[in-house]
């Protein structure tokens, strides 16, 4: 079965969601795609939470969340506990956010990130594995902050 796949933009992304779901599928990947889907302007959090509900609920292993920067959408995801966001804007970050933090959406910045360079950066965010080990012990405290002294 087909890796399923949440994804959302705001106004400022609808086109590179477009592209980004066109080379996702190509490569075998199922997209859900949760809008928007005009460029009237939307609110971003709406659209970081229907991607993080998709995770949440099991439907969806990834998300991907677009905004003009990817920094709006990657501060609403991480609001959900479970979901880590990552926003990228290079390969080694994705290859290194899925080792590392298992994070589980991809944040990107259609208008910081050139579309080809956005398809990279996913292509190498999918296709990388957690490592687990010392690092699941870091991901268990991301849901539990309140255990952690300040
Ligand atoms: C919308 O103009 C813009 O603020 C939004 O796409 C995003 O960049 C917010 O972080």
């Amino acid at each position: 079965m087909a890796t399923k796949i949440a994804i959302a933009s705001d106004h400022a992304g609808v086109d590179y969601k477009k592209r980004l779901i066109e080379h996702l599928t190509g490569r075998g990947y199922e997209c859900v795609n949760l809008g928007t889907d005009t460029e009237d302007s939307v609110d971003y959090p709406v659209y970081a939470k229907r991607v993080c509900g998709k995770i949440k609920n099991g439907e969806c292993e990834f998300g991907i969340l677009i905004c003009g920067t990817g920094i709006g959408m990657s501060i609403a995801a991480n609001r959900h506990i479970g979901i880590r966001a990552a926003l990228c804007g290079d390969t080694d970050s994705a290859v290194l956010t899925r080792q590392h933090n298992n994070a589980n959406v991809l944040c990107l910045g259609a208008r910081i990130l050139p579309f080809e360079k956005a398809a990279e950066i996913t292509d190498a965010f999918l296709d990388t594995a957690f490592l687990g080990g010392r690092h699941q012990r870091r991901i268990d405290m991301l849901d539990h902050m309140e255990n952690l002294p300040f």
